[in-house]
């Protein structure tokens, strides 16, 4: 019955949110990253670097080629890249990582004025990212960094050529950057899913366990199965809900710390129908 769609309704997201984890690997991305000296430090800098990236002009088979700045994965570079825009999260500064062919959150580079959530083509908003790379490179170049203050452009020659860059971040490393972002996903939709299934079973058992004491109180049985069709009703409508309900479903995508509240709803509508079980 119903399970059988909420079976088939998990499995589909699973799918889906796979297919979309593999597909945010941007490869043109990856021959258009440069290092720079600095990144621009205003909107009206960014849009000039970003007509001079000229990433419009370029072919991609990406989901959208945008002009960014951004750290490296270690913090000791800034790099100029285009790539698809990404949503970072988590109070982070974005990166560009060479492995995973794509803008992302740093986990290790912590964004105190950044917000919860951001569009990583706003990166030139949050300055303080830039810092990591000063600080990295500040006791080794002293003489590099005062030398590129005083220039007035914010784009800067070209350092490394991209091929160079390719070799110097191993593979290891990369697939440790996706596999960091995409575990707490799946992990999420699967908790998810299981604690679906575990509601519907709960579900089902109560409805059974309902008829079972039907048969036994016989003499009761008009009155029960009165308020066992209002019970299925009920329950019918409360799954409907948990499956329908848009903002759970953008929690199955999204937010592994709304995980708590959906299993809080989901323990909340089960106590109800045993609640309305006991009751009856
Ligand atoms: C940045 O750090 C990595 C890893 O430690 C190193 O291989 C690379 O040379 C560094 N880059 C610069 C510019 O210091
Ligand atoms: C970033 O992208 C958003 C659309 O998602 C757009 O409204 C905004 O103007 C872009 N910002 C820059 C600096 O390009």
């Amino acid at each position: 019955m119903k399970l059988n769609r909420l079976v088939l309704d998990c499995l589909i997201l699973i799918a889906f949110s796979k297919v979309y984890v593999n597909s945010s690997a941007c490869y043109e991305s990856a021959a258009t990253a440069t290092k720079v000296k600095s990144c621009p430090q205003n909107h009206e800098e960014w849009t000039k670097a970003a007509v001079k990236k000229g990433c419009g002009e370029i072919s991609h088979a990406c989901s959208s080629f945008e002009y960014h700045c951004v750290i490296n994965a270690w913090r000791n570079e800034t790099i100029e890249v285009c790539a698809p825009k990404w949503i970072v999260h988590g109070y982070v500064c974005a990166e560009y990582s060479q492995g995973g062919k794509r803008i992302q959150g740093n986990e290790k580079a912590a964004c105190k004025h950044c917000p919860s959530y951001y569009p990583s083509n706003e990166s030139f908003k949050y300055q303080e990212c830039y810092e990591y790379v000063k600080n990295a490179n500040a006791p080794l170049t002293t003489q590099l960094t005062t030398e590129s203050t005083d220039m007035e452009s914010t784009t800067q020659e070209i350092v490394y050529s991209s091929s160079s860059m390719t070799h110097k971040e191993g593979p290891a490393r990369s697939f440790q950057n996706i596999e960091s972002q995409n575990t707490p996903r799946h992990f999420t939709i699967i908790a998810i899913c299981v604690a679906v299934g575990l509601a519907a079973i709960v579900v089902v058992f109560t409805v059974k366990r309902q008829s079972w004491i039907d048969k036994i109180f016989s003499y009761l049985k008009r009155i029960i199965s009165q308020s066992e069709e209002s019970t299925m009703g009920k329950t019918e409508s409360v799954t409907k809900k948990i499956v329908e309900d848009p903002e759970i479903q953008n929690c199955l995508l999204e937010k592994e710390t709304q995980i708590q509240d959906v299993f809080f709803k989901l323990n909340e509508s089960s106590d109800n129908i045993n609640s309305n079980a006991v009751s009856s």
